[in-house]
C-alpha cells in the first residue's frame, strides 16, 4: 500500500462512514419513533373499543367478557369506578400500575389519554378512556401493555441496522480499494516513469490514460522524456565539437611552442612560430568569447536593451568598421537605407549581428565583389539584407548552417580561421530582439541573409 493510496482511500472511507452513519441514525430513529407511536395508537384504540361496547351495555355480564377477553392477550384492562376503585382486571394488578392508576389526571376527554409512553424505562405504556352513560362518568377503562415487547422489537431492529450496517462497511471496503486503485495506478506508474527518466532511462512507456488532466499528465511525462533524451544527445554532440575545436589550436600552440622552445633564439624561423602561436591564440581566445556568450543567451540572463536608433548613421559607423578588411580583399560595400529610417534596437547587440553576417560575406566571397546591406519598412516591420556576390551555400546545408559548429566546408578548412558559431549566435540574438532570420542562396551566384523585426 503506498502512502497516496492510503489517504485517498481513507478520505473516501471517511467522507462515506459519516455518510452512511448519518443517514442510518437517522432511518433508525424514524422507524422507531414510528413503531412506538403505532403501538400506543393501537392500545388507545382497543381501549376505546372496550369503552364503546361498555358505553352500549354496561352489565355484569358485557364486563366479564372484555376481561375474558383481555386475559388471552398480551395487553391487560383495568375497568375502575369513577372514584378509582377496581371494577374489574383482566389479569393481576401490579404495583407499577397501581402506580399510574393513582397518577391519573381529574378531566380525561372521551377520546381518551396516553398515560405512560416511556417505553424505555416504564415497565407498561398505559391508556386510559373514560365510560361516559348519559354524560355522566361511569367508570374508566385503562388499558396496560408491558415495553418487554417494544423493548425486544427495537433489540431485533438493532440487530438488523448492525448487520447492514457491517455489511455495506464490507462493501464499501471493497469498492473503495478499487477505486482507489483506479485513481492511483497511473500516478504511480508516472512517478515511477518520471524517476526512470531522471536515471537516465528515457524509453517510459505509460499506458493510454484518456483524455482528462492525468491523461495530459502522462503525455507531458512522454514528451518530457524525448525532450530530455533530445536534450541529452545535443549536449553530448556539443561538447564533441567544442572539446574538438579546443584541441586543433591547442596542437598547434603546444608543437610550436616546443619547436621554438628549442629553437636558436636568433633564428628568423623562430619569430614566425611565435605567430603562429599567437594566431592560434587570438583563434581560441574567439571561439571561448563565442561559447561564452551562447551560455549567456542560453541561460536567457542577458537583456537585450532596446531603444531608437537612427539606422543610417548607424550602419555607416558599423561598416566603416569593415571596410579595412573589404579593402584588403578588394571588395565593394553599397549600404541602402533613407536617411529618416529608424528602427528600435539594442544598438551593441545588433552591431554584433551585422558584423557577423559581413564577416561572412567577406570570408565566403572572392574579391572584386559587392557587398549589399539593405534597410525598409515592409508592413510596418523593419528589413535587414545582407547580399553577397560570394560562392553561396547549397541546397542541402541551408537548414543547417545556423547549428552550432555546423560548416558547409566539412574539411573544416582552417584558413578561414571559422568556428561555426557565427550563425547560431546571430539567430539567437535576432530572435532575443523578437525578430526571424531567414536566409536565400544559390551556389556561385550569392546569398542573402534576411532579418524581420
Ligand atoms: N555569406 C555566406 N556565403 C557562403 N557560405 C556562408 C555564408 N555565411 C555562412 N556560410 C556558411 O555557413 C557556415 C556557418 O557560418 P557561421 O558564421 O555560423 O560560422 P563560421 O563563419 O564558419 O565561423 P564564425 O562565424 O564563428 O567565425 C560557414 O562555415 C559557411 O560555410
Ligand atoms: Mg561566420
Amino acid at each position: 500500500m503506498n502512502k497516496i493510496s492510503f489517504k485517498i482511500g481513507l478520505l473516501f472511507f471517511v467522507a462515506i462512514f459519516l455518510l452512511e452513519s448519518i443517514s442510518m441514525f437517522f432511518l433508525h430513529d424514524n422507524i422507531i419513533h414510528s413503531r412506538v407511536h403505532d403501538e400506543l395508537s393501537a392500545l388507545q384504540t382497543r381501549g376505546n373499543n372496550h369503552r364503546e361496547i361498555l358505553e352500549a351495555s354496561f352489565q355484569e355480564e358485557t364486563i366479564r367478557h372484555i376481561a375474558m377477553m383481555e386475559a388471552r392477550t398480551d395487553t391487560q384492562v383495568i375497568l375502575t369506578t369513577p372514584d378509582d376503585g377496581i371494577y374489574m382486571s383482566s389479569n393481576k394488578v401490579t404495583n407499577e400500575m397501581k402506580k399510574i392508576l393513582k397518577g391519573t389526571p381529574r378531566s380525561v376527554p372521551h377520546d381518551g389519554l396516553i398515560l405512560e409512553d416511556d417505553w424505555k424505562h416504564a415497565t407498561y405504556i398505559a391508556s386510559i378512556s373514560p365510560v361516559v352513560i348519559d354524560n355522566k362518568v361511569n367508570g374508566y377503562v385503562y388499558m396496560f401493555q408491558s415495553t418487554q415487547k417494544i423493548k425486544d422489537l427495537i433489540s431485533g431492529l438493532n440487530r438488523h441496522f448492525l448487520l447492514a450496517g457491517l455489511l455495506s462497511l464490507l462493501f464499501m471496503m471493497i469498492i473503495i480499494v478499487f477505486l482507489t486503485r483506479a485513481v492511483t495506478d497511473p500516478l504511480i506508474k508516472m512517478s515511477d516513469a518520471t524517476k526512470r527518466i531522471s536515471k537516465g532511462d528515457f524509453s517510459v512507456s505509460l499506458p493510454k490514460l484518456g483524455k482528462d488532466e492525468i491523461g495530459e499528465l502522462g503525455e507531458s511525462i512522454k514528451v518530457l522524456a524525448s525532450d530530455l533524451e533530445v536534450l541529452k544527445n545535443e549536449r553530448n554532440e556539443f561538447l564533441a565539437s567544442i572539446s574538438h575545436e579546443l584541441r586543433t589550436p591547442l596542437t598547434y600552440i603546444k608543437g610550436y611552442a616546443d619547436i621554438a622552445r628549442r629553437a636558436d633564439p636568433a633564428s628568423p624561423d623562430r619569430d614566425n612560430f611565435l605567430g603562429i602561436i599567437f594566431e592560434e591564440s587570438v583563434k581560441l581566445s574567439k571561439l571561448v568569447k563565442e561559447l561564452f556568450d551562447l551560455a549567456k543567451m542560453d541561460e536567457n540572463n542577458f537583456s537585450i536593451e532596446k531603444e531608437e536608433v537612427h539606422l543610417l548613421p548607424y550602419f555607416q559607423s558599423i561598416i566603416e568598421k569593415v571596410l579595412p578588411a573589404l579593402k584588403e580583399n578588394q571588395m565593394e560595400l553599397v549600404l541602402s537605407c533613407q536617411s529618416e529610417l529608424s528602427g528600435v534596437i539594442d544598438p551593441i547587440r545588433f552591431e554584433q549581428v551585422i558584423l557577423n553576417l559581413l564577416d561572412n560575406a567577406r570570408k565566403y566571397s572572392e574579391p572584386n565583389t559587392k557587398i549589399i546591406v539593405g534597410a525598409d519598412t515592409v508592413d510596418g516591420k523593419l528589413q535587414v539584407i545582407v547580399h553577397d556576390e560570394g560562392k553561396g551555400i547549397p541546397e542541402m546545408d541551408l537548414a543547417r548552417i545556423f547549428e552550432r559548429f555546423y560548416r558547409v566546408d566539412k574539411s573544416r578548412t582552417r584558413a578561414l580561421g571559422g568556428t561555426g558559431l557565427g550563425l547560431s549566435i546571430v539567430k539567437q540574438l535576432v530572435e532575443a530582439h523578437g525578430g526571424t532570420i531567414e536566409v536565400f542562396s544559390s551556389l556561385g551566384v550569392g546569398t542573402t541573409f534576411k532579418i524581420i523585426l
